[in-house]
Order: C-alpha cells, then structure tokens, then sequence
C-alpha cells in the first residue's frame, strides 16, 4: 500500500518506520525543513531506543523516504495518516487543531482517487465530523473517507507499541475505509493484535479516556503516597498489595513527582474543557488536573524541607530532565516546574539528563548542565532524583557522599532502597515511606 504519514514527530515517524516495516511504500511529510534535511541525511532528530536502526533498514530498502512536499506524495497515496501536533490552546487549554485543519485542507487538495484520510492526532469528539465537513463543502469533487484511529504508543518503547499493540482503535463507517485499514495492519492482524472497529466518534473518546483514567491511576498512586508518609506505610507495597488484584492491575502505579510529557497533561484538560462545553463535567479527571498541577510544585517544596526548609545559595543537583526515561522529550516534565521551585527559593540548581538537556535548555531557566552525575553531585547539598533513567540506579555511593557538601538524597522516583542509602550515610527522602534517618 501507499501511505503518506503527515507529521514527521515522535507518532508521525514511528508509525511510519513501523509501517514500512510492515512492507508498506511510506512517505514521511513535514514542514519542517531541519527535520526533513536531518532525515534524509540519515540522522534521527529524536531519541527513541530502536527507531534509528528501522528507519535505516527500510530507507535502505526503498520502502521509506520523507518529503517537505506534501502535494505529490498525497496524490498517489491510499491511506494518509495526519499525525501532527495538537498541543494545549494558549489561553483556555482545549486542543488546538490549527495544525490539523491546515492539513486537512491541504491533503483534499492534494486528493487524486478515492483515499482513506486517518487522524492519528489525539483529536477531540467531532474533529473528524468537523473534517468532513471541510472536505464536503470546499473539496465537493474529492472522493474521501475519514477515519479515526488513535495511537497508544509510548515514547521509550514506541516500536514495540506500535508492532505489539494491545489493541488497533478505527472508527469509521466506511466499508471501503474497513477494507483499506485491514490491509494497513494486515500484518498485526496475523500475529492476532485485536483490531477494533467502532463509530468514529466513539474512537475518538476511547483515547481520551484512556489517557484520563491512566493519569488518574497515577494520581490515585500519589495520594496514597502522600497518606503514607502521614502514617507510616509503604506505598510500594501497597502498591504491590492493590497490584497484585486483576480488576487494578499492577501499571501505572508508581508513586512519583506527578505526570507530565506530551500527552496526558494536555489530553486530561482537553478533556475537562470537552466534557464541560457538552453539559457533562468530569470532576474525577477536573480534580486529577488540579491535584498533578499542585503536586509538582510541592515536589519543589518537599527538596527544600528535605535541606532543612531552606535552599538560598545551595547547590541542588537535579538528576533526570526528561517526562520519563528513554526519551529527549521535556514537554510538561515536572523537572521544569520543580526546578523553577528551587530556583525561585534561591538554589543554585544543577542538571544531567543522559538525552534530554538539548531541549531543556529551551525550557528550563538558568541553571548549570553538567556531563554527569557525579559532576553536578560535587559540593552539592541535595541530590533530587527527578527522571529514573537506570544510569541513577547504580551510582558510586561511597564516592557521592565524599564529593557532596551535605549526604542528602530526594529521591522522588523511589529508585533507591531506604535501608542501603542508611547504611550510605545519606538523609534519604523518598515518596510515600518513612525516610530513614540519616
Ligand atoms: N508523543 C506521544 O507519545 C504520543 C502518543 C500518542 C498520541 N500522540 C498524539 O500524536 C500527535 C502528534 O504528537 P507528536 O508527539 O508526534 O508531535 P510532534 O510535535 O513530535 O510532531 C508533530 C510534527 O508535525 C509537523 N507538522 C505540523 N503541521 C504539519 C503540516 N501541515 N504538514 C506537515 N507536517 C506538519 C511538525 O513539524 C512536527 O514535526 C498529537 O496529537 C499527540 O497527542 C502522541
């Protein structure tokens, strides 16, 4: 099949390397030149474990190239995937789908024979209706079918998503559509990944919802952890406990310094906004957005208490940049408000991030880079673990504690064993547990 990817980011390029994969002739579009200059020069502009070697693979192979042109590669195509941005909207946080319209409308005009026009974008109830309707009344001649089918990949571990998916969401009502989505993921139909068919519209929420309720698990994680440091339990454990149940399931509950990254902040919201606009409010995912948001300033203010409630002029070493880790992605991580937390207590705020300092320094204020861990840890009076990439796992203790001016640890990931950073030396301030005495 021929099929035109628009939107070369972390989905549009994945979804298009994996595709090839697949045995399919694909197209990667994008607007911008860097991204589109640095993928024909064979360089990957994003990190993601695997991605680099796929795209090399099929390129070589003949069945991926990328174009800035979007005109061409849309006329032969058979399906076109839009998978560009759809961040918050400045002002009142619902979706902003400029990008998407924008290209809508240059896709229909593109249009030769019947093609499938698939939104991968997280896209709100209607967009597809919405589009339709731009295609119906401006490009009346075009013969179109619009799809929805959301993407469930994580970044970290988006190749093995998207060929391992728990399942393939198409909303459409379109026989021809059905048919020509078939055969796209024809070859994960085969290894039985469950394609799900449904309206449009339904396919729409699903990922809403599906986003909502994940950043609600986690919050629901948080508060139990915050509960915990009040009375003494183990969040972990309880974690583990309530885990270990098959209707909970053990995901997503990991106590931490609140979520962040390209999806379930701006998709959470998005959502409130939809649901107040139809009548309908959600208050369970309105209180999840006002609780993260508190929480990762708190996170800030639990690193100052832990320097005995003042970081004037303090060294703080932040460990980990990025939203998780296997990523260089920094959109809505919560270093960058727990960092302006220290920085406006007066720190002198230090950061490594194995991938992720590239685009910090686009976001964070002014603090120093350092090449590694131990750099950033020399003369510092706190450690504040905020990304667990496993690099942190299994530092030079003995080494840390010489080179730090106080042996103290943040550690909001939960990446360390309390008794092991006793036995250190170090003031160990974890998430949701007692912390051991220093
Ligand atoms: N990042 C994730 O983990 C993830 C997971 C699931 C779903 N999503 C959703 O997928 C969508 C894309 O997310 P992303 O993280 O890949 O975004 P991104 O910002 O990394 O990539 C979007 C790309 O689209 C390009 N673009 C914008 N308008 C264009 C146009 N008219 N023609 C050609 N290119 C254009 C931009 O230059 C950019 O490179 C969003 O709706 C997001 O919510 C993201």
């Amino acid at each position: 099949m021929r099929i035109v990817m628009i939107g070369s980011g972390y989905v549009g390029l994945v979804s298009g390397a994996c595709l090839a994969d697949f045995g399919h002739e694909v197209i990667c579009v994008d607007k911008s030149t860097e991204k589109v200059e640095a993928l024909e020069r064979g360089e990957v502009p994003i990190f993601e474990p695997g991605l680099e070697a796929i795209i090399a693979h099929n390129r070589a192979s003949g069945r991926l190239s990328f174009s800035l042109d979007l005109a061409g590669p849309v006329a032969n195509a058979d399906v076109v995937f839009i998978a560009v941005g759809t961040p918050s909207r400045r002002g009142d946080g619902h979706a902003d789908l400029t990008y998407v319209y924008a290209a809508a409308r240059e896709i229909a005009a593109a249009v030769t024979g019947f093609t499938v026009v698939v939104t991968k974008s997280t896209v709100p109830v209607g967009t597809g209706d919405e589009i339709e309707r731009i295609f119906r009344e401006e490009f009346p001649e075009k013969d179109i079918a619009v799809v929805s089918n959301p993407e469930f990949l994580r970044e970290g571990a988006a190749i093995s998503d998207f060929k391992r998916p728990d399942r393939i969401v198409i909303g459409t009502g379109d026989e021809r559509a059905t048919e020509l989505m078939r055969e796209v993921y024809r070859p994960l139909y085969l290894n039985e990944a469950p394609l799900y068919f449904c309206e449009r519209r339904t396919s729409e929420l699903i990922k809403y919802a599906a986003n909502a309720f994940l950043a609600m698990k986690i919050t629901f994680i948080n508060e139990i952890a915050d509960l915990c440091e009040h009375i003494g339990a183990d969040v972990q454990k309880v974690a583990k406990g309530i885990g270990m149940d098959k209707r909970i399931g053990d995901k997503f509950l990991h106590a931490g310094p609140g979520y962040g990254g390209s999806c379930f902040p701006k998709d959470t919201l998005a959502l409130v906004k939809t649901a107040q606009d139809f009548g309908s409010p959600m208050r369970l995912i309105e209180t999840t957005v006002a609780i993260n948001d508190n929480r990762k300033r708190a996170m800030g203010r639990k690193v100052i208490a832990a320097c005995d409630g003042n970081v004037r002029g303090k060294k703080i070493a932040v460990l980990g940049l990025t939203f998780k880790p296997n990523t260089d992605d920094m959109r809505d991580a919560p270093a960058i408000t727990i960092i302006q937390a220290l920085l406006d207590g007066g720190a002198d705020v230090h950061v490594f991030d194995p991938e992720g300092m590239e685009a910090a320094k686009a976001v964070l204020g002014p603090v120093t880079y350092g090449k590694n861990p131990y750099e950033i840890a020399t003369g510092a009076e706190a450690i504040v673990v905020v990304t667990e990439w496993d690099e942190f796992r299994a530092l030079d203790f003995r080494r840390l504690k010489q080179e730090m001016k106080a042996p103290v640890i943040v550690d909001l990931r939960n990446i360390y064993k309390p008794e092991e950073m006793e036995k250190y030396g170090f003031a160990h301030f974890p998430i949701g547990k007692r912390k051991a005495k220093n």
